[in-house]
Formats: C-alpha cells, structure tokens, sequence
C-alpha cells in the first residue's frame, strides 16, 4: 500500500475587500446558498426552482417576456448565445462603439457571419440617442446590438427612444447590460429591448458562471423561424418539435448546439427537452442573488448604488484627484480616475491590494496606465467598503509620494455619511 498524502495545504483563500467592475465580493447569503446539497435537474423540487429563478428574473429585467433564464457560462455566453441564435450569415448588423464591450459585440457578430457596421464614439463618451434612432432607420439593420453600462470607460448609454427606432426599422435590438442589471434601472419592456443579457459577478453579487437573458416575442419568432429547417432527431433523442413553425419562412438553422437558445428555451419550457445538465449549485446562487435584489426592492437599490457613489466621488474630490469621462453619462456603479502624472498605477494598486487586502481595476486598451476603475457594486456597495478604500488609496498615494490634503477624504466621507443618516432618522430623502 502506498500511503498518498496532498503536497497542497487545504484551500483558505485571503479576504478581499473587492472594488472592481466586478467580479464583486458575493453576499454570503448567495455563498450558502451555493453550499446546500444538490437536486436531479429533472427532480421536481429542481424544475420548481427553475420556474422560481424564471419569474423572479423577469421581475429584475422589469418585463413580462416569457422568457428569461441564464445561459450557463460567464455573461459573454449569454451575449454570444443572444447573437448566434439571432444572426444568420449575411445579417446586417449594426453596432454603436463607445468602448472595449462594444468591440466584443462587434468580434462576435462578425464570427456569426454578420455584415458589421459600427459607429464609434471617443471612449469617455456616450451616443446621443437621437443620433443612433436616425442611423438606425438609414442603416436599416436586421440586429442592432448595443452596451448599456460600459465597465472599460465607466460610461451608460440612455437606451430611450433605441429601441422605437428599431421596431420602425424592422430591426431587433439586443442590450448588454452585465454591467447594470440590479445596479441601474433596466428596462426591458418599457424601452422595447428585444432581448438584455445581465451579469452575475457584478450587480447581483453572485459568483462569474451564468448570464441570465431575457427576449420578447419578436425574437422568440426569429428563433423558430431558424428552427424549421431542422430535420429528424436532435443530438439529445428528442424529436424536433416543429409544431406551429410552419407558417414561418424558414431560416438557416443555428450554429452552435451550446448557445442554441432555441433549444435553452426548449429545457426551460414544461416540455424540459433535455439539453445540457443544469448547473445545479450555480441557479441555487442565481435565485438567491436576484431574491435578495427584489427584496431590498428595485428602486432601493438603485438608490443605495447612487448614494455610495456620490460619497466615493466627494472622497476622491477631496483628495486632490479627477475623475475620467464625461460626467453627463457617468455609470454610477464605476468611477473612473485620471492616475495622477509621477504616479505609477500598478505600484498604488499593488500597495492596495498586498497591504490593505483591497483590490481596484486597472484598464484596457488606450487607457491602460492612465485610469483606476473602482467598481461599487451590488453587495460590495456598502459604507465600510468605500471608508475603508478612501482611507487605504489616501495611504498608498501619500506612500508614493503624492502631495494631498491627508485625512481629508475620509473626514468628508464621514461627514456625507452622517448628514444622510440624520436625514433618513428624519425621514427625509
Ligand atoms: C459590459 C460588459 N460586457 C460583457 C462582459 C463580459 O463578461 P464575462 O467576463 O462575464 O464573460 C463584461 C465583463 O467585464 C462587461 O463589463
């Protein structure tokens, strides 16, 4: 018998103080829930969770689509799931570019086949609404897909007004909103989204792992459209069901069987076609993370996220520091700072994270060196959280020598967080 013994030390990962455009710490309340024994996908417990997670979701996209269920994969799953199953080779699709998430739309598109056409805007900016309506009638596109809170620039492009432009061009209009879902009002019905991915890791406070989308009718019928060409037995045994396709012109059939949402939607219909095995631990985090949502209530989320931001951004004023982008779009929930000239960027967030245990963004592309992004999000977005990286990123600039005004940062934090306080013990906005 040989005696084996793990040359590992069991796993105690360190904690963070995490003040990123996500991943965001996870609300223990979403950990534990993570922990519970798991279920058969097929147990009816199970498929009872899966109805649960479908209506508390289309309550957090503020829609009454029938459909709305994750993807199992990072939010870039469910984006390219959304595309894939919407683009046909030759599509035209057009895409407004305000920072790195809108390159990532317009890489996908084109791997589905698309005829891309972008519109770009300087980053730090958003598109004036108007202006894309009108390039949206000329361009007349089958897609327009479109970022709502770009996490690289800290920026929200207004989607009012987008989506009546598309319906009068005969187009589908898909959002990603992985940066703002449960931080920032989403409004699928109201603004005619055609179809929203979310993300997990950054407003909801759950782990990376699950895109949860949504999609109306008007999708929904695309789908089925490309699904009539399907012949004979689907790769799980399952005869294809084409029952009420028929009046539909067929279209070119999909090309993926992961991100096939035709046939996700299929597994989270009462039919329950078998497709994948549903990732039984991760939809346990994703109902209690969008439960927890709902019960702090929509509107009062939101305003938690806008009221730890305005102190974030006073502390950062009082330091000496300015802020990067145009305020007019600022994305509440990612602050974006110029790195002050002399300061090295890596070093003050090396300092950050070693000895504070706090970790801050860097960025990419043509900002990469010149910006910090911090992140205030979902279960990360608390008071203790912003006083106690005012404080540390105070140190670590002092540390680097950097001339401010010390202490002042946190005492005008304090004293925001006082003022409002009294004014919620007073009953007051
Ligand atoms: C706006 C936006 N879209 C898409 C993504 C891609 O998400 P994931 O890394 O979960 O695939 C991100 C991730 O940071 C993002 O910020």
């Amino acid at each position: 018998m040989i005696e084996r013994r793990s040359a590992y030390a069991e796993l105690s990962p360190s904690q963070r103080i995490i003040m990123t455009p996500g991943p965001v710490e996870v609300d223990p309340r979403v950990l534990r829930a993570m922990s519970y024994p798991i279920l058969g996908q097929f147990d009816p417990e199970f498929t009872g969770l899966m109805n649960e997670t479908m209506q508390l979701l289309r309550e957090l996209f503020q829609t009454k689509n029938r459909w709305a269920y994750p993807v199992d994969g990072t939010s870039r799953s469910g984006i390219e799931a959304v595309l894939i199953s919407l683009i046909e080779p030759g599509d035209r699709v057009f895409i407004p570019i305000y920072g790195r998430f809108g390159y990532l739309l317009q890489e996908i598109a084109e791997r589905c086949g698309a005829e891309v056409v972008t519109v770009e805007k300087e980053w730090g900016t958003v598109f004036d609404p108007g202006e894309l309506a009108s390039c949206i009638v000329r361009e007349r596109p089958a897609v327009v897909a479109l970022v709502h809170g770009e996490t690289s620039t800290g920026r929200l492009q207004p989607l009012e007004g987008i989506g009546a432009a598309c319906r009068e061009a005969g187009a589908l209009l898909v959002v990603d909103a992985v940066a703002t879902l449960g931080g920032v009002p989403v409004e699928t019905d109201a603004w005619q989204l055609d179809a929203v991915i979310g993300g997990t890791q950054k407003c909801l406070s759950i782990p990376a792992g699950m895109a949860p989308i949504t999609y109306n009718e008007r999708v929904e019928r695309k789908l089925l459209a490309r699904k009539r060409v399907e012949r004979g037995l689907r790769a799980d045994g399952n005869e294809r069901d084409r029952r009420g396709e028929a009046s539909l012109p067929a279209g070119s059939p999909i090309r993926s069987n992961y991100l096939d949402i035709s046939q996700l939607q299929d597994y989270w219909s009462p039919a329950r076609l078998n497709h994948h095995t549903e990732m039984t631990s991760m939809l346990y985090a994703l109902r209690e993370g969008v439960r927890l949502a709902l019960e702090e209530g929509l509107e009062a989320r939101f305003a938690r996220h806008r009221k730890h931001e305005s102190v974030l951004v006073a502390g950062l004023a009082a330091m000496g520091l300015k802020l990067y982008g145009e305020p007019a779009c600022k994305l509440p929930v990612v602050t974006c700072i110029e790195i002050p000239d002399g300061i090295d960027g890596e070093q003050v967030r090396a300092v950050l994270l070693r000895s504070f245990g706090i970790e801050i963004a860097s960025s990419f592309g043509p900002l990469k060196g010149r910006i910090w992004r911090i992140g205030t999000m979902g279960y990360s977005c608390r008071q203790t959280n912003v006083l106690h990286l005012l404080g540390a990123l105070e140190a670590a600039l002092l540390y680097a020598g950097y001339k401010l005004p010390a202490g002042s940062a946190v005492r005008t934090a304090l004293r925001m967080y006082d003022e409002m306080h009294d004014k919620a013990e007073e009953g007051l906005p």
